[in-house]
């Protein structure tokens, strides 16, 4: 299966790169303040997924010593790298004076401000650390967060926080047909996929700290999708709703899925076909000063709830150079947006994404 790098030049693996079918996503918290674990556990962490990536085990699964313990806990055994990436956050929590951080905190690092369409839960939302394990068999993905996880509490530096299990990818990188979210719609149509792009928009290089060039911010959302409600709405209805054709993919404007949407065109009684309050009218960049940014979203379910209703919705990712781009947006949506009536967002989290190191480094190790 496919092998991706961990150590390199530019950004941390996992970013733009092609979107895997399955993501493990968890946070942590710190339950150390000690600077010296922290440090120790970004090494762990790096070595590990160095590892992980190349599929290799991280240690022995049968010591030699029989009394003894594994080190890896052996279930991704024989699956082999199957595209795993691990890609490393660091929260607001880590850059204080705790840490002795405070002064390395990255210019554009902070909370995101309140959003007109927070329902955010503190069982989702938050986190010191992020680890977006994405993979394309989800066992893998698995392994590789359970046995960071282990790393962690093993260190003593932190303990899992919340996590999602993804799984359909709702975004497409170059060359990748489109897939589609829970409401049945084609998602990741016009995302960023070129490397100008991800220049000028992704990554961070503003001249600034050594440390941070070819870093990005990495925002999730855990929206649940109403689905049951969704399933009873006429399918011309959705289509409005999302300013596109469900099966296509078509913008209500055009024929085909990569047609580029035109927000001007009116129907025969003057009203724009792409309706103002449609999901892709507010969100497109036409429409936003040209703010762009990368999504990078997979589908997620937690079963059904209390009242036997389907609990799911869309773990969506995104990656930008200012969380402001992410901001702007979803003050925008959050405000008109007419997919509201039918989602919730309510888990929540920003974190900044050091570059990847070089060989033999750590991710981070420049903090120290
Ligand atoms: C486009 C679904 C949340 C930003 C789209 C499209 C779909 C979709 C079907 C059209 C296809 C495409 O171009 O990818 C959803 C669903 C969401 C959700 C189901 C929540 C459950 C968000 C959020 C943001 C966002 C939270 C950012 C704040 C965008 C952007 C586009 C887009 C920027 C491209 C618009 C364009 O340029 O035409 N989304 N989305 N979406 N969405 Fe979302």
């Amino acid at each position: 299966s496919r092998q991706h790098a961990f150590y390199g030049k530019g950004g941390q693996a996992g970013v733009t790169t092609t979107p895997q079918r399955h993501v493990m996503y968890m946070t942590f918290d710190m339950t150390s303040q000690n600077p010296r674990d922290l440090q120790i556990l970004l090494a762990r962490w790096s070595a590990a997924i160095a590892q992980m990536m190349a599929g290799e085990i991280i240690g022995q699964v049968e010591p030699v010593r029989n009394s003894g313990i594994g080190m890896d806990t052996g279930e991704a055994l024989d699956l082999g790298p199957a595209s795993l990436t691990v890609t490393v956050g660091l929260g607001p929590g880590i850059f204080t004076e705790t840490y002795g951080l405070a002064d390395k905190k990255p210019a554009l690092m902070r909370e995101l401000v309140q959003l007109p369409s927070d329902n955010l839960q503190s069982a989702f939302t938050g986190g010191d650390l992020s680890l977006q394990a994405c993979a394309d068999d989800p066992q893998v993905a698995y392994h590789a967060i359970r046995n960071l996880a282990r790393i962690a509490k093993d260190t003593g530096a932190a303990a899992t926080r919340w996590s999602v299990l993804g799984f359909g990818r709702a975004s497409a990188g170059k060359n990748q047909s489109t897939p589609r979210n829970l409401f049945g719609f084609k998602d990741g149509t016009r995302n960023l996929t070129e490397p100008t792009d991800f220049k000028k928009f992704v990554w961070i290089n503003d001249g600034g700290p050594a440390w941070q060039q070819q870093g990005t911010y990495q925002v999730v959302r855990k929206i649940k999708m109403h689905i049951e409600n969704w399933d009873t709405d006429r399918v011309s209805d959705q289509n409005a709703v999302f300013g596109r054709h469900k099966v296509s993919g078509a913008p209500l404007s055009g024929e085909k899925e990569f047609d580029t949407p035109d927000f001007h065109q009116k129907d025969s009684e003057g009203a724009p076909v792409i309706p103002v309050t449609s999901h892709i009218s507010l969100a497109a960049h036409e429409n936003n000063q040209g703010i762009r940014i990368l999504r990078r979203s997979y589908n997620y379910t937690d079963g059904i709830n209390k009242l036997g209703m389907l609990d799911a919705g869309l773990l969506f990712i995104s990656y930008q150079k200012d969380p402001a781009s992410f901001e702007a947006l979803q003050t925008r949506l959050g405000a008109a947006d007419a997919l509201n009536e039918y989602i919730s967002h309510i888990g929540s989290g920003i974190f900044f994404v050091p570059p990847a190191p070089p060989e033999g480094d750590y991710i981070g190790s420049q903090l120290f």
